[in-house]
């Protein structure tokens, strides 16, 4: 059987996720603004779904819960959203290690004036410097987004801390979560953050499919407009098989969170600690103290991770390069760039990210595997 060591890339939607979507395709396949029996009840469903999403957010409010496309839509929102309601102010502070869903808007803006853009770096371990980014806050700034946890490597943000201190500049604070939801506890009731980005595929639940929180009170101005859909916040007719399979994963993963945190986190660590004993020379990249529970970045010295990932590949085991998309490209990671990772482990990093699916024999077969691959490659690279 293969592995599936990728899932910060995605996840296996789970079979009682596409159990809940199927009846919406076939006989349930109303239209939810319809005023019939048949766009009633499925409005009803949807109404549900956004229930348990925000019961998973901790959510005040469920209509704070605004369905959009995916992860990068609803990021894409946000800033845009900020930029246009906060009048006198045209700055946004993120960081250097966003995903492209920010830091390609970010670019977009900057370049065609409408935005001066602050990426505020990282340590070696990936933590924000916070210093930096008290001070790039100020009566210019619209809003500061920065990311719950980094998809390369794991690491956690204080984001409760960090929308404070946006606050007190009178800046709107977003954060996108979408490596967060599903995978540590959250409880934005208690948080100052105005708007959270998340994303279905990530959860187990279906792809195309994702959401932003939009705190009671925020200033918005929707992205996409067109009919009165989620309260005239995102106009067009509601992926409905979708947004129930969220609502079910999203239920799924608070019934789970407490037992799958500890299995994923127990199991990551086994591949650590497995790695490091058999394997000289490599390290493990981020925050150890405050990382996601699935997420392993090993870097190999003097080792090409294509090579590596490529010979994985070939062995059943599924695993990524830095984050999806950056790989495909030679480019080493940005990510890995703004946290100074030395020269010669910056090519040989890769990504293992574990999901509730995962096993400890399939964490003993990649331990079987991997150190002979990395040997192998540097007898090669040695003759
Ligand atoms: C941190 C982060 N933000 C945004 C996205 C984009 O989400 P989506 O694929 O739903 O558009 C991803 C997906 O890889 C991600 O990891």
């Amino acid at each position: 059987m293969p592995i599936y060591l990728d899932n910060n890339a995605t996840t296996r939607a789970d079979p009682a996720v596409v159990a809940a979507m199927l009846p919406f395709f076939t006989e349930q396949f109303g239209n939810a603004s319809s005023t019939h029996a048949f766009g009633r009840d499925v409005a009803e469903a949807v109404k549900a779904a956004r229930k348990s999403l925000a019961a998973l957010l901790g959510a005040a409010f469920d209509h704070e819960v605004v369905f959009t496309s995916g992860g990068t839509e609803a990021d894409n929102t946000a800033l845009l959203s900020a930029l246009s309601t906060q009048e006198g102010r045209n700055e946004i502070v993120t960081t250097a290690v966003e995903h492209p869903a920010i830091l390609s808007v970010a670019e977009h803006l900057e370049a065609t004036g409408r935005a001066r853009i602050h990426r505020i770096g990282v340590d070696a371990t990936g933590r924000l410097d916070v210093e930096a980014y008290q001070q790039a806050l100020g009566p210019r700034t619209a809003l500061a987004s920065v990311m719950w946890a980094n998809n390369e490597t794991g690491t956690l943000f204080p984001v409760a801390e960090l929308a404070q201190m946006a606050h007190a500049a009178g800046a709107l604070f977003h954060t996108d979560a979408v490596q967060a939801v599903g995978k540590i506890a959250i409880d934005l009731k208690a948080t100052q953050i105005d708007m959270l980005s998340l994303s279905g595929h990530k959860l187990h639940g279906p792809k195309g499919i994702g959401a932003l929180y939009v705190r009671k009170g925020t200033p918005f101005a929707p992205l996409i407009r067109g009919g009165p859909q989620e309260r005239r916040r995102r106009g067009g007719t509601e992926n409905v098989p979708a947004i129930i399979g969220l609502g079910k994963a999203a239920e799924l993963a608070a019934a789970q969170m407490a037992d799958a945190t500890t299995r994923v986190r127990d199991l990551r660590n086994r591949l650590e600690q497995g790695v490091l004993q058999q394997v000289g020379q490599c390290r493990v990249l981020g925050d150890a103290q405050n990382r996601l529970p699935n997420t392993s970045n090993i870097a190999f010295e003097q080792i090409d991770g294509e090579a590596v990932i490529h010979r994985m590949n070939r062995a059943g085991i599924a695993a990524s390069l830095g984050s999806a998309c950056a790989s495909g490209s030679m480019e080493p990671s940005h990510v890995l760039r703004a946290m100074a990772v030395p020269a010669e482990a910056l090519r040989g990093a890769i990504r293992l990210s574990f999901s509730r699916d995962n096993g400890e024999d399939e964490v003993d077969q990649v331990l079987q595997i991997l150190p002979a691959i990395i040997s192998d490659l540097r007898s090669m690279s040695a003759a």
